[in-house]
């Protein structure tokens, strides 16, 4: 149980400012003996290659590879090595803990994945096409990954690239949406059944999909609409409706607009939770550090260009215009509330923002970004910063789905009771996880956060004032004075 006295500013439409002051109290249920994932799209890079990650750790595996012999690790995951400031001691030296230290978060090794793919393949066979993983460690894990084959689903052609459609061979053949949407459930019942699970997490993590134009003005439409079968009703809006049906947090990592109000508000009728949009792992996450850099220094950005080259399956799928789409609208939006925050900056309009994604076969699931900032300085002087990043696109993803699915768990779990009201569940759109996602999905009376600092003090005085510790406060006055 802890207290938290909450000192704001709220500014009225005519500018002027109000302060408000609530009370909080917070209680965490403590976290369930299992955690089940299940992941749409297992059979892709990132579905195999956190699959391995996790059984790698829960295996306590060692592998040998060029550089030699090694040990699992979750490298980029804050939920594993982030750390929180706690404050400075009489040497002036710094204090901090790890997040799973401050709060009690689900181990890695009590994770149980399961989920969906429109490919057959085992894991094993995946892992050896997408050479992601050294072979060391796949070979080691072949009986295990064997045995893991994804669960036939939805296949709606014309929402994920044409090139995709000679792979698909592992599909549900029901003729109308609404039994799809209803084996989904009872694939779900039945994971979280088998498993004695209370807490499951499913996470689209499958290809890209054309944005969809239902207009669903809410949750009863959208039922009805999936009864009809709409041709809007894609599978991602299928597998989030089954998903909250079960009362499981769905979680979207991918660029399309799958969390519509519609769905949200089903969130919010079934208290479940949901979040979202487009995992944030390479460029992007970049990008909402430079970005906030050059705005906050004073200097004017006039373009950003970002190139992309990537040789994997979501790459190909990429190539084409619709699902390339889908990811210029979420990675463009990544510096929208920094825009928004300058008015002076940018009294003429926001800087050029261009974004080009090229499939290059060869270079497999390394991708190559390649970002030009290129501003206005003092005296109309130019001011160009260049960046090539180069990555395991599905091993910083790794990384990232571990941190999504353990802060989603603990946010869940979070009660909170304001001014001594009874105590409630956080709203059901997880925003805390903004850090973790490219177009942060927020509840309707919250504003976007993109910037990375921002966001990453959100969820860092989330875990503060949860340890009765006050937000952070840079500004040190005691020792100044
Ligand atoms: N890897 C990253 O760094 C990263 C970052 C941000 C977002 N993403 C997004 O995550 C998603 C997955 O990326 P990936 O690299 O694993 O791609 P991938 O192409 O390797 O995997 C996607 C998988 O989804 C499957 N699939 C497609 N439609 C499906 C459906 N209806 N049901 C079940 N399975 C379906 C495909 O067969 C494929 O195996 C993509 O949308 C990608 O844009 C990835």
């Amino acid at each position: 149980m802890s207290e938290y006295m909450e000192k704001n500013v709220h500014v009225n439409l005519d500018s002027s400012v109000e302060i408000i002051e609530n009370t909080y109290d917070f209680m965490l249920i403590p976290p369930n003996k299992k955690i089940g994932v299940m992941i749409v799209g297992l059979g892709g890079n990132n579905g195999v290659t956190f699959t391995i990650s996790v059984l790698a750790n829960q295996l306590n595996k060692q592998w040998k590879n060029k550089n030699g012999i090694h040990t699992p690790s979750f490298f980029g995951s804050l939920s594993q090595y982030g750390s929180v400031h706690i404050g400075y001691d009489e040497n002036k030296k710094s204090h901090s803990k790890l997040y799973k230290e401050m709060l009690q978060m689900c181990d890695i090794n009590d994770i149980i994945i399961s989920g969906w793919d429109i490919v057959k393949d085992d894991l094993h066979t995946a892992s050896e096409r997408q050479k992601v993983v050294d072979s060391d460690l796949r070979d080691q894990l072949k009986s295990k990954l064997e045995k893991i084959v994804p669960l036939p689903s939805i296949y709606y052609p014309n929402f994920i690239a044409k090139n995709q459609e000679n792979r698909v061979n592992n599909i549900l053949t029901f003729k109308h949406k609404k039994d799809d949407l209803m084996y989904i459930i009872k694939q779900i019942e039945d994971f979280k059944f088998t498993n004695r699970l209370e807490q499951v997490i499913v996470l689209w993590s499958g290809s890209t999909e054309r944005f969809n134009t239902g207009n669903w003005k809410n949750w009863s439409e959208l039922m009805r609409s999936i009864e009809n079968d709409d041709p809007e009703v894609s599978p991602s809006i299928i597998f989030a409706m089954a998903a909250i049906s079960c009362n499981c947090i769905f979680l979207n990592g991918s660029p399309q607009n799958t969390l519509i109000p519609a769905v949200i508000e089903y969130a919010e009728m079934k208290g479940s939770f949901v979040g979202g949009e487009d995992l944030k792992t390479g460029q992007t996450k970049l990008k909402s550090v430079i970005a906030d850099f050059l705005v906050s220094s004073g200097i004017k950005p006039l373009s950003i260009t970002s190139y992309n080259h990537l040789g994997n399956n979501d790459g190909k799928n990429l190539d084409e215009y619709p699902q390339f789409r889908s990811k210029e609208i979420t990675k463009k939006s990544v510096i929208d509330d920094l825009v928004e925050s300058n008015p002076i900056l940018f009294k003429d309009g926001p800087p050029d923002h261009c974004v080009v994604i090229k499939y290059v076969p060869s270079v497999g699931d390394s991708k190559r970004a390649i970002d030009e900032y290129y501003s206005e300085i003092c005296l109309d002087g130019r001011h160009t910063l260049s960046i090539i990043n180069t990555c395991e696109d599905s091993l910083l993803a790794s990384a990232l789905i571990l941190d999504i699915i353990l802060f989603s768990d603990l946010l869940s779990r979070i009660k909170v009771s304001k001014n001594g009201d009874t105590f409630k569940s956080l709203s059901h759109v997880l925003s805390f996880l903004s850090f973790f996602f490219k177009s942060p999905v927020v509840n309707n009376t919250e504003p976007i956060i993109n910037c990375f600092f921002n966001q990453k003090y959100g969820l860092e005085n989330l875990f503060r004032v949860l340890n009765d510790l006050p937000p952070i406060d840079f500004i040190n006055l005691s020792k100044k004075i």
